[in-house]
């Protein structure tokens, strides 16, 4: 399935000075320490979403101070419902009675995971009027699977003026095959049935561990879901859900991250809270390449040579290695020993960053969805610009192998899902610093 980046080219919610829009790195290593990881990204904006199923007090923990978060309060709170930081990480959700059962297009235009809200928008008001997402710098974002679920469950779509019109007066529990295992989809599904009449079965559901969290959270709110975390999900209709704590599964993507920047640096880091058996693909690929990664009482435990070996590696649908850590993985190649093929299976547009490493002195080629990364032992510092979250984190990870000085600009891509990128790099000792 191969489709488009999801968010590339877009400004967050928040407003960025050009001045620390930007992030400086120079040559480092080897890295030493300890980096805390944090709450999933794609995690917590579904938990926020599912919220909306239970009126009353919701309290999530490990949330991550990223833009998205800020992004989907701002969602909700034009929905009515009042969300507030009670500790550092802790965030408070207030659902009312009455929710307005609209995301407006000013808001779903910074954020494709808005679309999320719309299973449990017509679970719990009957209707949604959601603005389509629309399409970006690659093409279109298709929502095709998701409407199809949520249509099989009983609602009826229309549109106009940019926007989706959902009605379900009734939700009814049916089997649902999903014609790929979209994670969004199979969210969209989940939130739904949880309040339909009857069973739902959800085949060929995405087994993504922040599948399984928000099933783990619905089922904590009196939802009753088996399955999560496989391709068959069932779930029992009930007629209420209450509100609850949780905590945010941690993110393995913001886990590779470090990894990466570890594998190019060299050194000795321990991921606190990291979750090694949801990254069992990547660690053995990490692996292969050289570093030595093993869970430890507290989280993951990873060591990694001076220079990485090429590999090659396929992004896939979980458990297969993740598309999102697929420019850590180019950005680590490009200065390993050897020649990496990466081919992408998701998403077509997820290239774009190798222009920008090629001005870092990369040797890479494209051609469909493979590319050919001939290691450099060294790269050489550049002005470069963070396309999105993803390849913007692996431009700062392949700098810390490039002589002279990178500067990532459109550094506010970067914080839509990292809390603190540079102050976690620089405590372990990368050379890194917001300018
Ligand atoms: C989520 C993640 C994203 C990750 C992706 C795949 C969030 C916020 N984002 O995105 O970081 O890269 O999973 O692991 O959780 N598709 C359709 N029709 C649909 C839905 C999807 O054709 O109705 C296509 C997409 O264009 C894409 C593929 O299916 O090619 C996978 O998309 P999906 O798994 O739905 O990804 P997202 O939920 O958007």
């Amino acid at each position: 399935m191969v489709g488009a980046d999801p968010m590339p080219g877009r400004s967050p919610g928040r407003e960025h000075t050009g001045a620390m829009d930007r992030i400086i790195v120079r040559r480092s290593g080897p890295l030493e320490g300890t980096v805390t990881i944090g709450g999933a990204k794609n995690s917590v904006l579904k938990l926020m979403a599912a919220s909306l199923l239970a009126p009353g007090t919701h309290v999530l923990h490990r949330v991550p101070r990223i833009t998205d978060v800020a992004c989907m309060r701002e969602l909700l709170g034009s929905m009515g419902v009042r969300t507030s930081w009670i500790g550092p990480s802790s965030l408070e959700i207030v659902v009312g009675d009455e929710i307005e059962p609209e995301a407006p297009y000013e808001l779903v235009e910074k954020f494709r995971a808005s679309i999320v809200v719309m299973g449990p928008l017509l679970a719990r008001c009957g209707r949604a009027r959601v603005a389509l997402p629309g399409g970006d710098d690659f093409g279109p974002r298709p929502i095709d699977m998701h409407l199809r679920a949520l249509e099989d469950l009983g609602a009826t779509f229309t549109t106009a003026h940019g926007y989706i019109e959902a009605r379900a007066d009734h939700l009814l529990g049916t089997r649902l095959l999903l014609e790929f295992p979209s994670v969004g989809a199979t969210e969209n599904a989940l939130m739904a049935s949880v309040r339909a009449k009857g069973t739902t079965t959800i085949d060929n559901a995405a087994r993504e561990p922040e599948i399984a969290d928000l099933a783990a959270y619905l089922n904590r709110m009196g939802a009753v879901i088996l399955g999560a975390g496989s391709s068959t999900i069932t779930v029992e209709g009930v007629d209420e859900l209450h509100p609850v704590e949780h905590t945010v599964v941690a993110d393995r993507i913001e886990a590779a991250t470090y990894l990466a920047a570890l594998g190019v640096a060299g050194g000795e880091l321990t991921l606190v809270d990291a979750r090694h058996e949801h990254m069992d693909m990547l660690i053995a690929k990490l692996g292969e390449m050289g570093m030595r990664i093993s869970p430890d009482p507290d989280g993951i435990w990873a060591m990694a040579p001076r220079r990485l070996r090429a590999v090659d590696v396929s992004t896939l649908p979980y458990p297969g290695v993740a598309t999102d850590y697929k420019p850590l993985l180019v950005g680590m190649l490009a200065s390993a020993d050897g020649v990496g093929i990466v081919t992408e299976n998701l998403f077509s547009g997820r290239f774009r960053y190798v222009d920008e490493l090629v001005r870092m002195g990369a040797d890479i080629r494209t051609e469909g969805h493979h590319a050919v990364v001939r290691g450099k032992a060294v790269l050489s510092g550049a002005p470069v610009r963070a396309p999105d979250i993803r390849a913007g984190a692996a431009l700062v990870v392949a700098a810390l192998k490039a002589e002279g000085e990178t500067v990532v600009a459109d550094a506010h891509h970067i914080d839509r899902g990292y809390e603190d990128l540079v102050g976690k790099l620089a405590s372990v000792g990368a050379d890194v610093r917001r300018g």
